[in-house]
Protein backbone atom coordinates (compact mmCIF):
# COMPACT_ATOMS: atom_id res chain seq x y z
CA UNK A 1 0.00 0.00 0.00
CA UNK A 2 1.05 3.49 -0.49
CA UNK A 3 2.76 5.81 2.03
CA UNK A 4 0.28 8.15 3.59
CA UNK A 5 0.73 11.66 1.60
CA UNK A 6 1.54 13.76 3.98
CA UNK A 7 1.46 16.78 1.76
CA UNK A 8 -2.64 16.21 1.52
CA UNK A 9 -3.38 18.48 4.62
CA UNK A 10 -6.84 16.78 5.36
CA UNK A 11 -8.21 16.43 9.30
CA UNK A 12 -8.04 12.94 9.43
CA UNK A 13 -7.62 10.31 13.32
CA UNK A 14 -7.97 7.22 11.92
CA UNK A 15 -5.45 7.46 9.24
CA UNK A 16 -3.55 9.48 11.72
CA UNK A 17 -4.18 6.47 14.50
CA UNK A 18 -3.42 3.49 12.13
CA UNK A 19 0.46 5.55 10.95
CA UNK A 20 1.23 5.55 14.87
CA UNK A 21 0.68 2.32 14.68
CA UNK A 22 2.27 1.53 12.34
CA UNK A 23 5.04 3.29 13.76
CA UNK A 24 4.79 1.79 16.84
CA UNK A 25 4.33 -1.82 15.29
CA UNK A 26 7.79 -1.19 13.79
CA UNK A 27 9.75 -0.10 16.75
CA UNK A 28 8.64 -3.24 18.75
CA UNK A 29 9.05 -5.26 15.28
CA UNK A 30 12.92 -3.80 15.66
CA UNK A 31 13.32 -4.42 19.37
CA UNK A 32 12.00 -7.69 19.02
CA UNK A 33 14.59 -8.76 16.73
CA UNK A 34 17.45 -7.64 18.97
CA UNK A 35 16.15 -9.09 21.82
CA UNK A 36 16.18 -12.65 19.87
CA UNK A 37 19.73 -12.06 19.58
CA UNK A 38 20.25 -11.63 22.78
CA UNK A 39 18.68 -14.40 23.99
CA UNK A 40 20.15 -16.81 21.65
CA UNK A 41 23.20 -15.58 23.16
CA UNK A 42 21.87 -16.41 27.09
CA UNK A 43 20.47 -19.92 25.35
CA UNK A 44 24.23 -20.90 23.88
CA UNK A 45 25.64 -19.45 26.71
CA UNK A 46 23.35 -21.83 29.56
CA UNK A 47 23.71 -24.69 27.66
CA UNK A 48 27.85 -24.39 27.54
CA UNK A 49 28.13 -24.32 31.11
CA UNK A 50 25.44 -26.58 31.71
CA UNK A 51 27.10 -29.11 29.76
CA UNK A 52 30.82 -28.22 30.85
CA UNK A 53 32.75 -30.91 32.53
CA UNK A 54 33.49 -30.85 36.17
CA UNK A 55 30.80 -27.79 37.05
CA UNK A 56 29.03 -28.74 40.13
CA UNK A 57 25.44 -29.63 40.33
CA UNK A 58 24.11 -26.78 41.53
CA UNK A 59 26.05 -24.64 39.07
CA UNK A 60 24.42 -27.04 36.43
CA UNK A 61 20.65 -26.30 37.99
CA UNK A 62 20.94 -22.31 37.71
CA UNK A 63 22.17 -22.95 34.14
CA UNK A 64 19.63 -24.76 33.19
CA UNK A 65 17.42 -22.33 35.15
CA UNK A 66 18.25 -19.69 33.04
CA UNK A 67 18.44 -21.68 29.77
CA UNK A 68 14.52 -22.49 30.84
CA UNK A 69 14.00 -18.63 31.37
CA UNK A 70 15.63 -17.14 28.03
CA UNK A 71 13.09 -20.02 26.06
CA UNK A 72 10.12 -18.55 27.66
CA UNK A 73 11.52 -15.27 26.39
CA UNK A 74 11.87 -16.73 23.04
CA UNK A 75 8.41 -17.87 23.07
CA UNK A 76 6.95 -14.71 24.46
CA UNK A 77 8.62 -12.41 21.27
CA UNK A 78 7.38 -14.65 18.80
CA UNK A 79 3.94 -13.58 20.46
CA UNK A 80 4.48 -10.37 20.27
CA UNK A 81 5.64 -9.85 16.95
CA UNK A 82 2.15 -11.44 16.28
CA UNK A 83 0.57 -8.62 18.44
CA UNK A 84 2.99 -5.96 16.77
CA UNK A 85 2.61 -6.78 13.35
CA UNK A 86 4.71 -4.84 10.51
CA UNK A 87 1.72 -4.12 8.61
CA UNK A 88 -1.08 -2.61 10.46
CA UNK A 89 -4.27 -4.91 10.45
CA UNK A 90 -6.63 -4.28 8.12
CA UNK A 91 -10.43 -5.49 8.34
CA UNK A 92 -11.46 -6.27 4.87
CA UNK A 93 -14.09 -9.06 3.78
CA UNK A 94 -13.24 -12.43 4.06
CA UNK A 95 -15.39 -15.62 3.50
CA UNK A 96 -14.53 -17.21 6.55
CA UNK A 97 -14.72 -20.45 5.33
CA UNK A 98 -12.40 -20.39 2.33
CA UNK A 99 -9.66 -18.71 4.72
CA UNK A 100 -10.07 -21.98 6.90
CA UNK A 101 -9.92 -23.93 4.18
CA UNK A 102 -7.11 -22.44 2.61
CA UNK A 103 -4.98 -22.51 5.76
CA UNK A 104 -5.97 -26.56 6.33
CA UNK A 105 -2.26 -27.80 4.62
CA UNK A 106 -0.45 -25.29 7.28
CA UNK A 107 -2.89 -26.57 10.48
CA UNK A 108 -2.17 -30.31 8.94
CA UNK A 109 1.80 -29.59 9.16
CA UNK A 110 1.63 -28.00 12.85
CA UNK A 111 -0.60 -30.99 14.27
CA UNK A 112 1.74 -33.56 12.83
CA UNK A 113 1.08 -37.06 12.11
CA UNK A 114 -0.48 -38.06 15.49
CA UNK A 115 -3.30 -35.91 15.09
CA UNK A 116 -6.12 -36.20 12.60
CA UNK A 117 -7.75 -33.42 11.21
CA UNK A 118 -11.59 -33.62 9.77
CA UNK A 119 -12.80 -30.63 8.07
CA UNK A 120 -17.01 -29.69 8.47
CA UNK A 121 -16.86 -26.64 6.60
CA UNK A 122 -20.47 -26.87 4.80
CA UNK A 123 -21.17 -25.12 0.94
CA UNK A 124 -22.03 -22.00 2.26
CA UNK A 125 -19.79 -18.63 2.10
CA UNK A 126 -19.56 -17.17 5.41
CA UNK A 127 -18.41 -13.54 4.81
CA UNK A 128 -16.98 -11.83 7.94
CA UNK A 129 -14.83 -8.45 8.04
CA UNK A 130 -11.70 -8.88 10.16
CA UNK A 131 -7.98 -8.69 8.86
CA UNK A 132 -6.98 -11.97 6.76
CA UNK A 133 -3.67 -12.89 8.99
CA UNK A 134 -5.19 -11.91 12.06
CA UNK A 135 -7.65 -14.67 11.65
CA UNK A 136 -5.29 -17.27 10.55
CA UNK A 137 -3.33 -16.28 13.54
CA UNK A 138 -6.98 -17.02 15.71
CA UNK A 139 -6.91 -20.97 13.70
CA UNK A 140 -3.57 -21.52 14.26
CA UNK A 141 -3.33 -20.57 18.00
CA UNK A 142 -6.31 -22.79 18.75
CA UNK A 143 -4.84 -25.16 17.11
CA UNK A 144 -1.85 -25.36 18.24
CA UNK A 145 -3.24 -25.62 22.07
CA UNK A 146 -5.65 -28.82 20.15
CA UNK A 147 -2.35 -30.40 19.60
CA UNK A 148 -0.68 -29.77 23.11
CA UNK A 149 -3.78 -30.90 24.70
CA UNK A 150 -3.53 -34.58 22.64
CA UNK A 151 0.12 -35.34 23.17
CA UNK A 152 -1.22 -38.99 22.90
CA UNK A 153 -2.73 -38.09 19.44
CA UNK A 154 -6.34 -37.66 18.57
CA UNK A 155 -8.95 -36.01 16.17
CA UNK A 156 -9.10 -32.43 15.78
CA UNK A 157 -11.82 -31.30 13.87
CA UNK A 158 -12.84 -27.62 12.36
CA UNK A 159 -16.29 -26.89 11.80
CA UNK A 160 -17.60 -23.53 9.61
CA UNK A 161 -21.53 -22.58 9.72
CA UNK A 162 -23.73 -19.95 9.83
CA UNK A 163 -25.64 -19.35 12.59
CA UNK A 164 -28.52 -17.49 14.16
CA UNK A 165 -28.28 -15.66 17.13
CA UNK A 166 -30.42 -12.98 19.09
CA UNK A 167 -31.69 -12.21 14.90
CA UNK A 168 -28.21 -11.64 13.87
CA UNK A 169 -26.41 -13.95 11.62
CA UNK A 170 -23.05 -15.49 12.49
CA UNK A 171 -20.21 -17.10 11.07
CA UNK A 172 -19.73 -20.10 13.70
CA UNK A 173 -15.77 -21.23 13.52
CA UNK A 174 -14.98 -24.29 15.85
CA UNK A 175 -11.79 -25.70 16.75
CA UNK A 176 -12.94 -29.36 18.51
CA UNK A 177 -10.42 -31.46 19.96
CA UNK A 178 -10.55 -34.74 21.94
CA UNK A 179 -7.76 -34.09 24.24
CA UNK A 180 -7.54 -33.67 28.04
CA UNK A 181 -10.40 -30.85 28.30
CA UNK A 182 -10.12 -28.28 30.53
CA UNK A 183 -10.19 -28.38 34.61
CA UNK A 184 -13.55 -26.60 35.96
CA UNK A 185 -11.03 -24.46 38.18
CA UNK A 186 -8.78 -23.82 34.91
CA UNK A 187 -11.15 -22.60 32.95
CA UNK A 188 -12.12 -18.94 33.81
CA UNK A 189 -8.43 -18.17 33.95
CA UNK A 190 -7.37 -19.49 30.24
CA UNK A 191 -7.85 -16.02 28.35
CA UNK A 192 -6.08 -13.99 30.93
CA UNK A 193 -2.59 -13.03 29.49
CA UNK A 194 0.43 -15.25 30.47
CA UNK A 195 -1.65 -17.60 32.16
CA UNK A 196 -0.72 -20.98 31.47
CA UNK A 197 -0.42 -24.67 32.92
CA UNK A 198 2.58 -25.61 30.18
CA UNK A 199 5.19 -24.24 32.71
CA UNK A 200 7.83 -25.27 30.02
CA UNK A 201 7.08 -23.87 27.46
CA UNK A 202 3.98 -21.67 27.28
CA UNK A 203 3.59 -18.09 26.90
CA UNK A 204 0.06 -17.90 28.29
CA UNK A 205 -0.45 -15.21 25.46
CA UNK A 206 -2.12 -17.75 22.95
CA UNK A 207 -5.86 -17.08 24.15
CA UNK A 208 -5.00 -13.57 25.31
CA UNK A 209 -4.33 -12.91 21.52
CA UNK A 210 -7.29 -15.00 19.96
CA UNK A 211 -9.35 -12.87 22.03
CA UNK A 212 -8.18 -9.52 21.68
CA UNK A 213 -8.47 -10.34 17.80
CA UNK A 214 -11.90 -11.88 18.03
CA UNK A 215 -13.27 -8.76 20.14
CA UNK A 216 -11.67 -6.09 17.77
CA UNK A 217 -13.39 -7.58 14.62
CA UNK A 218 -16.38 -7.08 17.18
CA UNK A 219 -16.72 -10.93 17.31
CA UNK A 220 -16.86 -13.56 20.67
CA UNK A 221 -15.03 -16.41 22.17
CA UNK A 222 -16.68 -19.19 23.93
CA UNK A 223 -15.39 -22.25 24.89
CA UNK A 224 -16.76 -26.08 26.25
CA UNK A 225 -15.22 -28.38 27.77
CA UNK A 226 -14.80 -31.78 29.64
CA UNK A 227 -12.27 -32.85 31.55
CA UNK A 228 -10.73 -36.11 29.57
CA UNK A 229 -12.71 -36.21 26.99
CA UNK A 230 -12.04 -32.73 24.92
CA UNK A 231 -12.56 -28.78 24.50
CA UNK A 232 -14.62 -26.94 22.14
CA UNK A 233 -13.35 -23.41 20.82
CA UNK A 234 -16.10 -21.28 19.46
CA UNK A 235 -15.26 -18.04 17.38
CA UNK A 236 -18.35 -16.25 16.16
CA UNK A 237 -17.93 -13.48 14.07
CA UNK A 238 -20.85 -11.68 12.46
CA UNK A 239 -21.97 -12.38 9.15
CA UNK A 240 -21.08 -8.75 7.09
CA UNK A 241 -24.37 -8.26 6.13
CA UNK A 242 -23.25 -5.65 3.26
CA UNK A 243 -21.57 -8.44 1.55
CA UNK A 244 -24.88 -10.77 1.46
CA UNK A 245 -27.24 -8.03 0.01
CA UNK A 246 -29.87 -5.97 0.75
CA UNK A 247 -29.63 -1.83 0.85
CA UNK A 248 -26.62 -1.13 3.01
CA UNK A 249 -25.54 2.81 3.03
CA UNK A 250 -22.04 3.49 2.21
CA UNK A 251 -21.07 0.55 -0.01
CA UNK A 252 -19.17 1.37 -2.83
CA UNK A 253 -19.22 -0.99 -6.33
CA UNK A 254 -15.79 -1.59 -7.31
CA UNK A 255 -15.26 -2.68 -10.81
CA UNK A 256 -11.57 -3.45 -11.82
CA UNK A 257 -10.27 -6.76 -13.87
CA UNK A 258 -6.91 -6.21 -12.45
CA UNK A 259 -6.59 -8.13 -9.62
CA UNK A 260 -3.36 -6.41 -7.78
CA UNK A 261 -5.02 -3.21 -8.09
CA UNK A 262 -9.05 -4.39 -6.56
CA UNK A 263 -6.93 -5.36 -3.73
CA UNK A 264 -5.18 -2.46 -3.13
CA UNK A 265 -8.93 -0.35 -3.13
CA UNK A 266 -10.66 -2.67 -1.80
CA UNK A 267 -8.41 -2.72 1.39
CA UNK A 268 -8.14 1.17 1.24
CA UNK A 269 -11.76 2.03 0.87
CA UNK A 270 -12.48 -0.86 3.61
CA UNK A 271 -10.52 1.02 6.00
CA UNK A 272 -12.08 4.25 5.54
CA UNK A 273 -14.88 2.70 6.41
CA UNK A 274 -16.65 2.00 3.43
CA UNK A 275 -17.98 -1.34 2.74
CA UNK A 276 -16.85 -2.79 -0.76
CA UNK A 277 -18.37 -5.07 -2.69
CA UNK A 278 -16.04 -5.89 -6.30
CA UNK A 279 -17.07 -6.56 -9.90
CA UNK A 280 -14.35 -7.83 -12.64
CA UNK A 281 -16.38 -7.00 -15.10
CA UNK A 282 -19.05 -4.35 -16.30
CA UNK A 283 -21.55 -6.82 -16.98
CA UNK A 284 -21.01 -8.10 -13.39
CA UNK A 285 -21.29 -4.88 -12.08
CA UNK A 286 -24.77 -4.06 -13.70
CA UNK A 287 -25.62 -8.10 -11.99
CA UNK A 288 -24.77 -6.50 -8.84
CA UNK A 289 -26.90 -3.25 -9.35
CA UNK A 290 -29.61 -4.77 -10.93
CA UNK A 291 -30.52 -5.69 -6.95
CA UNK A 292 -29.40 -2.94 -4.93
CA UNK A 293 -28.16 0.77 -4.75
CA UNK A 294 -24.77 1.52 -3.96
CA UNK A 295 -23.62 4.96 -2.51
CA UNK A 296 -20.85 4.86 -5.57
CA UNK A 297 -18.84 3.24 -7.91
CA UNK A 298 -15.46 3.30 -8.76
CA UNK A 299 -14.75 1.82 -11.94
CA UNK A 300 -11.62 0.95 -13.86
CA UNK A 301 -11.96 2.67 -17.10
CA UNK A 302 -10.31 -0.15 -19.23
CA UNK A 303 -12.86 -3.39 -18.47
CA UNK A 304 -13.01 -5.76 -21.19
CA UNK A 305 -16.03 -5.77 -23.30
CA UNK A 306 -17.33 -2.30 -22.17
CA UNK A 307 -15.68 0.70 -21.09
CA UNK A 308 -15.67 1.96 -17.22
CA UNK A 309 -17.55 5.20 -18.66
CA UNK A 310 -20.05 3.58 -20.50
CA UNK A 311 -20.50 1.55 -17.09
CA UNK A 312 -21.08 4.36 -15.40
CA UNK A 313 -23.52 6.01 -17.85
CA UNK A 314 -25.32 2.58 -17.96
CA UNK A 315 -26.11 2.61 -14.51
CA UNK A 316 -27.12 6.23 -14.60
CA UNK A 317 -30.08 5.49 -16.82
CA UNK A 318 -31.86 4.41 -13.73
CA UNK A 319 -33.47 6.74 -12.32
CA UNK A 320 -32.82 5.46 -8.78
CA UNK A 321 -29.68 6.12 -9.40
CA UNK A 322 -29.16 9.24 -11.76
CA UNK A 323 -26.77 10.82 -9.37
CA UNK A 324 -24.82 7.98 -8.82
CA UNK A 325 -21.41 9.86 -7.13
CA UNK A 326 -18.86 7.76 -9.61
CA UNK A 327 -14.70 7.81 -10.04
CA UNK A 328 -13.65 6.59 -13.04
CA UNK A 329 -9.78 5.06 -12.82
CA UNK A 330 -7.65 5.16 -15.82
CA UNK A 331 -3.68 3.85 -17.10
CA UNK A 332 -3.89 6.64 -18.91
CA UNK A 333 -3.59 9.97 -18.21
CA UNK A 334 -6.17 12.04 -17.46
CA UNK A 335 -5.62 14.87 -20.55
CA UNK A 336 -6.30 11.28 -22.83
CA UNK A 337 -9.36 9.94 -20.70
CA UNK A 338 -10.83 14.20 -21.21
CA UNK A 339 -10.92 13.28 -25.24
CA UNK A 340 -13.28 10.42 -24.71
CA UNK A 341 -16.93 11.34 -25.64
CA UNK A 342 -18.49 8.96 -22.93
CA UNK A 343 -16.52 10.70 -20.52
CA UNK A 344 -17.04 14.05 -21.69
CA UNK A 345 -20.61 13.33 -21.49
CA UNK A 346 -20.45 12.33 -17.60
CA UNK A 347 -18.74 15.20 -16.67
CA UNK A 348 -21.05 17.56 -18.32
CA UNK A 349 -23.89 16.44 -16.64
CA UNK A 350 -22.42 17.17 -13.30
CA UNK A 351 -20.12 17.40 -10.45
CA UNK A 352 -20.50 13.96 -9.47
CA UNK A 353 -18.08 12.17 -11.01
CA UNK A 354 -14.16 12.39 -11.01
CA UNK A 355 -11.22 11.10 -12.66
CA UNK A 356 -8.18 9.33 -11.38
CA UNK A 357 -4.72 8.08 -13.49
CA UNK A 358 -3.25 4.49 -12.44
CA UNK A 359 -0.56 4.11 -10.38
CA UNK A 360 -2.54 6.81 -7.89
CA UNK A 361 -1.65 8.06 -4.34
CA UNK A 362 -4.18 6.14 -2.02
CA UNK A 363 -5.47 9.61 -0.70
CA UNK A 364 -6.04 11.19 -3.56
CA UNK A 365 -8.79 8.25 -4.27
CA UNK A 366 -9.78 9.10 -0.52
CA UNK A 367 -9.80 13.09 -1.30
CA UNK A 368 -12.08 11.82 -4.70
CA UNK A 369 -14.13 10.12 -2.92
CA UNK A 370 -14.73 12.82 0.09
CA UNK A 371 -15.55 14.68 -2.61
CA UNK A 372 -18.07 12.95 -4.53
CA UNK A 373 -19.84 11.42 -1.54
CA UNK A 374 -19.34 14.20 1.25
CA UNK A 375 -17.35 13.77 4.01
CA UNK A 376 -18.57 10.42 4.75
CA UNK A 377 -15.89 7.66 4.31
N1 LIG B 1 -7.73 -27.07 23.69
C1 LIG B 1 -7.30 -27.02 24.97
N2 LIG B 1 -7.33 -28.13 25.74
C2 LIG B 1 -6.91 -28.07 27.01
N3 LIG B 1 -6.45 -26.97 27.61
C3 LIG B 1 -6.41 -25.84 26.89
C4 LIG B 1 -6.81 -25.80 25.54
N4 LIG B 1 -6.67 -24.54 25.10
C5 LIG B 1 -6.17 -23.82 26.11
N5 LIG B 1 -6.00 -24.59 27.21
C6 LIG B 1 -5.51 -24.14 28.53
O1 LIG B 1 -5.45 -22.73 28.52
C7 LIG B 1 -4.13 -22.30 28.86
C8 LIG B 1 -3.84 -21.00 28.17
O2 LIG B 1 -3.73 -21.18 26.78
P1 LIG B 1 -2.89 -20.18 25.91
O3 LIG B 1 -2.97 -20.58 24.50
O4 LIG B 1 -3.31 -18.79 26.25
O5 LIG B 1 -1.42 -20.34 26.45
P2 LIG B 1 -0.46 -21.61 26.30
O6 LIG B 1 -0.96 -22.52 25.24
O7 LIG B 1 -0.27 -22.18 27.65
O8 LIG B 1 0.89 -20.92 25.84
P3 LIG B 1 1.31 -20.60 24.31
O9 LIG B 1 0.06 -20.24 23.60
O10 LIG B 1 2.27 -19.51 24.42
O11 LIG B 1 1.92 -21.83 23.76
C9 LIG B 1 -3.24 -23.46 28.48
O12 LIG B 1 -2.05 -23.45 29.21
C10 LIG B 1 -4.12 -24.65 28.83
O13 LIG B 1 -4.10 -24.89 30.21
MG1 LIG C 1 -1.49 -21.67 23.32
Amino acid sequence: MNAPDRSHAEPDHAAAQAERMEVVGRFAVGIAHDFNNLLAAMLAASDTIAHRGGVDEATREDALQIRSAARRGAALVRHMLGFARETPAVPQRLDAREAANDLVPLLRHLLGRGVRLDLDSGQEPLPVRIDPTAFDQVLLNLAANARDAMPEGGVLTLRCRAKQHGGATFASIEVQDTGSGIAPEVLPHIFDPFFTTRSERGTGLGLATVQEIVHAAGGSVTVESTLGVGTCMRVALRIDAGAVGGVADGTVLLVEDEPVSRRLAEQALSVWGWRVVSAESAEAALDLAASRHFAAVVTDMELPGRSGAALVAELRARPSDAALPAIIVSGHAEATLRRDATVQALLAAGPTTLLLSKPYPLPELRARMTAICGTRG
